[in-house]
């Protein structure tokens, strides 16, 4: 049967594993079935998002529970903001499409400091919204900075292959230690592939 409610979906993958580009198609698409469709991203562009990314491109120093902290004040302010907060957009009918949320800051900061204590920061924090689906695109560190270089000419201080490899493991460990709805789709193939794989994950929650 079809659902209409509004959706929470969230998109996450290694730095430089095509998420931009499929989030891109993922908008088109539920717009062309007629949806409103909200688009959003963490960090995000509070003060804590700022801060978060003076931290990320190198110019400031934090360390990873300083960091881990962050994200979640970050992400309390994205849920809850009364302007376009997720909670605010999903109650005047749109879906929200959220490139990185918890999932991330459990895979990135839970590989660095202790990953009980940022599982339980996010998941029993009762200001953080749980997504309706988590879509992971997975891909080998290596190609992501393979990709990362060739589109860019600055990096950012987790875009190592160690720390890609490491972040990599843990989103599994993530995906076991949450109880969402998560769709791994494999990110080698070409992009048109990818996109139907997204397609048919996101039509199973709405029942399309
Ligand atoms: P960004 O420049 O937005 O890159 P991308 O397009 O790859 O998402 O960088 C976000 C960076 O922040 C990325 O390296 C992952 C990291 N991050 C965390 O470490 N924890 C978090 O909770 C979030 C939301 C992001």
């Amino acid at each position: 049967m079809k659902d209409v409610t509004p959706k929470f979906i969230v998109m996450e993958g290694l730095d430089g594993s095509g998420k931009t580009t499929q989030l891109a198609r993922l908008e088109a698409y539920l717009g062309s079935r007629g949806r409103r469709v909200f688009v959003t991203r963490e960090p995000t562009s509070s003060v804590t998002g700022g801060l978060l990314r003076d931290a990320l491109s190198g110019e400031s120093r934090r360390s990873d529970c300083e960091m881990a902290a962050l994200f979640v004040l970050d992400r309390i302010y994205h849920n809850q903001n009364p302007i376009c907060g997720i909670n605010k957009m999903l109650a005047d009918g749109y879906d929200v499409i959220c490139d990185r949320y918890y999932y991330s800051s459990m895979a990135y900061q839970g590989s660095m400091t202790d990953f009980e204590w940022v599982r339980r920061m996010n998941i029993d924090c009762p200001e953080i919204r749980r997504p309706d689906l988590c879509i992971f695109l997975d891909l080998d560190p290596r190609v992501c900075l393979e990709r990362i270089s060739a589109n860019r000419t600055t990096t950012e201080i987790y875009e190592t292959e160690d720390t890609l490899t490491a972040v990599r493991q843990n989103y599994y460990r993530v995906f076991d230690a949450v109880e969402d709805r998560i769709a791994v789709i494999d990110t080698t193939a070409d992009i048109d592939s990818v996109a139907d794989a997204v397609r048919s994950a996101v039509n199973s929650i709405f029942g399309f």
